[in-house]
Order: structure tokens, then C-alpha cells, then sequence
């Protein structure tokens, strides 16, 4: 077929949606050789409404099989985030002594007496790998009435005590719960209140382990609402600390905000569970939108893309430990090699080594040496009436991305802005990004610094600039791949 997703704005090496609407990723695990993501999905529509679960699955986290709808809603409400583990032995009783998924989700309805709005969470099991589900007839396995916003269950194997735990988002905070069949849950502790960022409602949080220096942390991500006294909107934050299988407990001071991505757009991400020891990845991916604008981006027949897989670890810094995000090896199979550059380039201001190529779908891994104070960078979808900067402050120490010109931004007030993150540079500069049809990620210094950002430039800006404002600065190397389509047959 020849227009297939190659409407306008269609990423083409970001997973979608075929039509319609998507928001949340959820239930994200490996299984039997095959990585599979669900999605909070409206099949009527390209807005927001009664939320089903959409799924596609993939044996490299890049080309993905779309699959028919997993989850409906039913009596119970809509069938709002959540997240799937493998059952291995049958704790459940769901699965005759063998194995099975279960997904633990939230059930958005009302009470069926009181007719009064209720979140609870509930489950469902699957025997064919996750092909088709039949919904627990014990529904729901835990309800909280005291509470309205109480959702988005992440279940965890806790290996030490051999039980499951659910962290789960309830308002201004998260709250912990075990059980050893997911039917009955056990509250633990909860975590929160004061701690972190409170601009916005908390949602979809994930609890793991990751090493460090020879011992290990637990990272608890929660990602927090729009709320439109602030202009960023909705964006995501993460706790390290240490979780004993009861509570969990932030090393970090509580008023110490640690934000995952400094772009606008990598909302309510989570990881995958069951990925193999050997393997040892914890593979994450995030809504690529913003509730602030998420429902009135220009695109046509889809609403919303994933962010890239990534792959998280952790760093120590003089600050602290913080997490590292790469984009998973895997996506490097799309590379198309444009150019490679492997010496010493000092830039010049008015002159772009990059002036004859064109494209739109693209990586570029950039290395630089800052001689002198500098303002500098790559402009990208570039055309006379539209660019979008990601530029180099040295002054400031700071690495931004300009999308004031980059396109489209008159769908919503706020969507035109600057966005920024403090980079220190001690020697060099490495910039690597991912440039689709309307979005940017950057990932600066091997991902220690991460920028995720959407824009919707027209089809003709398809130029790329390598400038420099004023200052002094050396190009050490330089690598651009055009990146093939994942929907290409
Ligand atoms: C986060 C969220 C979740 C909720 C889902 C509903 O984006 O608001 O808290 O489960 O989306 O679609």
C-alpha cells in the first residue's frame, strides 16, 4: 500500500497507534520472545474517552505487529493503566498449575449501589500469550472509597519475601501493597505526601531495583498531572532510595525534585517486567504528549506516538546517584549512514558543513570541544519559516530546545516555548538525537541528560544547520544516519 502511515506527521520509527486515540503505555512485559505493549486507547475517536487497552507486540521493541484490542470496558468502568506480570507458578490459580500473564488494572466506573465515581483495581488473565483475556469474576481485588484519584497498579515480584507487591498512585501520594495471589492485598506503607513535586496529581508509578558501585537502589518513577496553573503540564519525576518489601525510603532530601526528562513530552512512562536475567535491561517507554495539549495536537487520524525504548541505569554524581536513559541498541538496525565525520572541525559562524543534506528521520551523534564561550548547535526540520534549535549555552550551562518556529503551535498557547536543562561540560560535549517526523529526543553526555519534544514542522523543512552563534568550539566527530521506516514492508 502506498499511503500507508505516511499521513502528515506520522513518526516513522516511533510506535503509533493505527487510528485513534492513545495514551498511557501499560502492562509492558517480555514473554516467550515476544515484548509486548499495551496502550490506554479510545477506538472511536482521535480525543480521549472510554479507555480500552490497545496492543501490539514486538521481538525488538522497534518493529511492532499490531494486534486486536486486549481489554474493553465492561460493567466495572473503563479500563484505565496498569501493568501485566508472569505468573510462573500459578500463584493465581488461574492457570491449572502452569503459567499465565495477569494483568492488574484500574477499573474507572462507578459504585453499582451508590452510582458514586470510584477507581478500583481489578484483574484479568490470559493463556495465549496475552492473545486473548477473560476478566477475574471477583472483580475488583482492591477498592478504596475514601479516595477518588487511587489507580495505575504496577505489580512487582518481591524476590526476598516471595510475594507480590503494588505500588499504586492514590492522590498527593503512592501506596504500597503485598499479597500472594493478587486476589487479596495487604497495605504496607505509603510514600509521598512530602516528598517531591506536587504540582499535579500523582499517577503511574513504577518500583525497581537497579545496581550501583557494586550494591544496588530502588527507583520509584511517579509521574504527576497537568494542572493549568503551570505552564509545563504533565511530567514525570523518580525517587531513589531503598524499598525493605514494606516501604520505600527517598535518600534524597524531601523537597529535591528529580525530573526524568526535561522536554515536555515523555509523560507516565513505566519498564517492562520479566525481561531476562541475562539480558538485565530495565527497558522503559513513555507517552511522547502532554496533557496540556495532548487532545488538540494537529495530527489527523491517530492521536500520539511512544517515546524511544530506553534502557535505565543508574549514575553517580557529586549531587547524588541519577538515572541514565539510552535508547535501546535495537533502534540502531534503522540506521542509514548519510555521514561520518572523524576529525577536527572548528566551526565558523554563517557556515553550515551540513548545508546539503536533507532529511527528516534522522540520528545524529555529535561530539564537540568548547574553546571558548559559546552558543551553539544543530537547527533540525529546517526550512526559511521554520527550525527547531537544539542549542548549547556555555555561558548558562545550559541545552535547550527551541520549538517557538518549529512548525504547527497554534493549536494550543503553550505548546510554543524553550525548554531547558542544566549540562555541565568538563572536556567534551556529546549530543546524540533522534529526529522523527514531529518529534525530537536528546540525549546529551550518554544520556545522562534527556530532552523529549515534540514538534509538527511542515513536510518541506527538511534542511539541518550545524551552527555557531559566537564563540569558540571544535566539532571532534560527527555521525548522521537517515533512519529507514519501521512501517516500510
Ligand atoms: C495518566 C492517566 C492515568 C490513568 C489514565 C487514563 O496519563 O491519567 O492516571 O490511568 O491516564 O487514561
Amino acid at each position: 500500500p502506498t499511503n500507508f502511515f505516511n499521513e502528515k506527521y506520522r513518526p516513522q520509527f516511533h510506535f503509533t497507534p493505527i487510528k485513534n486515540w492513545m495514551n498511557d503505555p501499560n502492562g509492558m512485559v517480555y514473554f516467550q520472545g515476544e515484548y509486548h505493549l499495551f496502550y490506554q486507547h479510545h477506538p472511536e475517536s482521535t480525543v480521549w474517552g472510554p479507555m480500552h487497552w490497545g496492543h501490539a507486540v514486538s521481538s525488538d521493541m522497534v518493529h511492532w505487529e499490531h494486534l486486536p484490542i486486549a481489554l474493553f470496558p465492561d460493567e466495572n468502568g473503563y479500563i484505565f493503566s496498569g501493568s501485566i506480570v508472569v505468573d510462573t507458578w500459578d500463584s493465581s490459580g488461574f492457570f491449572d498449575g502452569g503459567e499465565g500473564l495477569v494483568a492488574i488494572f484500574t477499573h474507572a466506573g462507578e459504585h453499582p449501589d451508590t452510582k458514586t465515581p470510584r477507581q478500583v483495581q481489578s484483574l484479568a488473565y490470559s493463556t495465549d500469550k496475552g492473545r486473548t483475556w477473560t476478566k477475574y469474576e471477583g472483580n475488583p481485588v482492591l477498592e478504596d472509597t475514601s479516595i477518588a484519584d487511587f489507580r495505575d497498579p504496577k505489580v512487582i515480584w518481591y524476590e526476598k519475601e516471595s510475594k507480590w507487591i503494588m505500588v499504586l498512585s492514590a492522590g498527593n501520594h503512592v501506596r504500597f501493597y503485598s499479597s500472594s495471589d493478587m486476589k487479596s492485598w495487604r497495605f504496607e506503607s505509603s510514600f509521598g505526601e512530602k516528598e517531591g513535586s506536587h504540582l499535579g496529581v500523582w499517577e503511574c508509578p513504577d518500583l525497581f531495583q537497579l545496581p550501583i558501585e557494586g550494591g544496588h537502589r530502588w527507583v520509584l518513577i511517579v509521574s504527576i498531572g497537568d494542572d493549568p496553573a503551570y505552564t509545563e503540564g504533565s511530567r514525570t519525576q523518580y525517587f531513589i532510595g531503598d524499598f525493605d518489601g514494606k516501604m520505600f525510603t527517598n535518600e534524597n532530601d524531601s523537597e529535591k525534585v528529580l525530573w526524568l526528562d526535561f522536554g515536555r513530552d515523555n509523560y507516565a512512562g513505566v519498564t517492562w517486567s520479566n525481561v531476562p536475567k541475562e539480558d538485565g535491561r530495565r527497558l522503559f517507554i513513555g507517552w511522547m504528549s502532554n496533557w496540556k495539549y495532548a487532545n488538540q495536537v494537529p495530527t489527523e487520524t491517530w492521536r500520539s506516538a511512544m517515546t524511544l525504548p530506553r534502557s535505565l541505569t543508574l549514575n553517580s554524581t557529586r549531587e547524588g546517584i541519577r538515572l541514565v536513559q539510552t535508547p535501546v541498541q535495537e533502534i540502531s538496525a534503522l540506521r542509514k549512514p548519510i555521514t561520518s565525520i572523524q576529525r577536527t572541525i572548528t566551526l565558523i559562524p554563517g557556515e553550515n558543513i551540513l548545508k546539503d543534506i536533507k532529511t527528516k528521520t534522522f540520528e545524529l551523534k555529535a561530539c564537540f570541544k568548547i574553546k571558548e564561550a559559546a552558543v551553539f548547535g544543530i537547527k533540525v526540520h529546517q526550512s526559511k519559516e521554520e527550525e527547531t534549535i537544539i542549542g548549547y549555552d556555555s555561558d548558562r550551562s545550559v541545552l535547550y530546545v527551541d520549538r517557538r518556529r518549529s512548525g504547527d503551535k497554534t493549536f494550543h498557547n503553550e505548546f510554543s516555548c524553550v525548554q531547558e536543562m542544566e549540562v555541565f561540560i568538563e572536556d567534551q560535549f556529546a549530543l546524540q538525537i533522534f529526529v522523527d517526523t514531529s518529534s525530537v529526543e536528546v540525549f546529551a553526555n550518554d544520556g545522562k541528560h534527556v530532552l523529549t519534544s515534540l514538534i509538527f514542522p511542515r513536510e518541506e523543512s527538511n534542511g539541518l544547520e550545524l551552527f555557531l552563534d559566537h564563540g569558540a568550539v571544535d566539532l571532534k566527530s560527527l555521525d548522521l544516519f537517515d533512519y529507514q521506516s519501521i512501517w516500510a514492508i
